[in-house]
């Protein structure tokens, strides 16, 4: 049989996923040490030989607990072991932008492919990345078709990527709904500011919704909601797959758009879509 363990992240993504499957959920017991170090364990005298184990490495304390959960897993008699990892830290410094720096998302692939039996991520900025994680199946996994129910019956007239790598995530979330989708063009112009520019299909009294795979401080949002609201769209929704949700941008966002939503790869808040479905349909 197969059973699914959760860590200290994405913990209602991890019961979903069992619900869905009618699969036993085992929650492991972590802690830090008075020194911050961590401590994991799981109250059972044996695991199933096939093991889901969902668990972030985000931020950098979840990757060392993840590691230990993988052992204390293989100690309980796991033979094999997938490891969904919901929101992949570090995938975003997939090149070197500078020489001198680290090839961040290479190093932690490369390192994690040590200990799993297979890997699942889920909306990798960019998923070919996993060609640094060979010596195991890996795959990543699109939340577009969990946004997109979520948003069917919002009166969506328009979906938006904020800028061209986003128009496809855009274009599937549209299909779904059953409305039209485009783009904006976005100039990064510092680590919190954007400029956006207007999409070619027009949001003149449009219930606008725009998706992103990350919203970080949420100034890429705002700008494109601004914009879309001096335009003059109706509503203007944001939905994200990954909500890091960085220094109160929830506040901010809430007071550029109509909605702001995430789907459960991080917790928080607004975390109310659930991409349960969606890993459950792999496994
Ligand atoms: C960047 O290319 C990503 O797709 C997101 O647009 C970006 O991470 C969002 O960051 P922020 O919320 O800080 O504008």
């Amino acid at each position: 049989m197969m059973m699914i363990l959760g860590g200290s992240t994405s913990k209602s993504l991890a019961m979903d996923l069992a619900n869905v499957l009618g699969l036993e959920f085992v929650q492991a017991h972590t802690k830090r040490f008075p020194d911050g170090e961590a401590y994991v364990r799981i109250d059972r005298e044996s695991l199933d030989k096939e093991v889901v184990l969902v668990q972030n490495t985000y931020p950098d304390g979840n990757l060392v607990e993840l590691l230990l959960l993988l052992d204390a897993a293989r100690g309980l008699g796991a033979d094999k072991i997938t490891c969904v990892i919901p929101y992949f830290g570090y995938a975003r410094q997939d090149r070197r932008f500078n020489p001198g720096e680290a090839l961040s998302a290479k190093v932690m692939l490369r390192h994690l492919e040590m200990e799993m039996d297979r890997l699942l991520t889920i909306d990798l900025h960019k998923p070919d990345v996993l060609e640094w994680f060979a010596r195991a199946p890996a795959k990543d996994l699109k939340a577009a078709p969990a946004i997109g129910d979520f948003f069917r019956g919002h009166g969506i007239d328009l979906v938006l990527g904020p800028d061209k790598g986003a128009v496809g995530r855009a274009a599937e979330v549209a299909k779904i709904i059953g409305c039209e989708s485009d783009h904006l063009e976005k100039t990064r112009l510092s680590g919190t500011e954007v400029k956006i520019a207007p999409s070619y299909v027009g949001a003149k009294g449009k219930r606008v919704l725009i998706v992103d795979d990350i919203i970080s401080t949420g100034g890429t949002i705002i700008a494109a909601s601004n914009e879309l609201k001096r335009l003059g769209a109706r509503e203007v929704f944001a939905a994200c797959t990954h909500g890091l949700f960085t220094g109160g941008a929830v506040e901010r966002l809430r007071g550029a758009c109509d909605m702001v939503v995430s789907t459960n790869t991080l917790e928080s808040e607004v975390s109310k879509i659930s991409v349960a479905k969606v890993v459950a349909q792999e496994l």
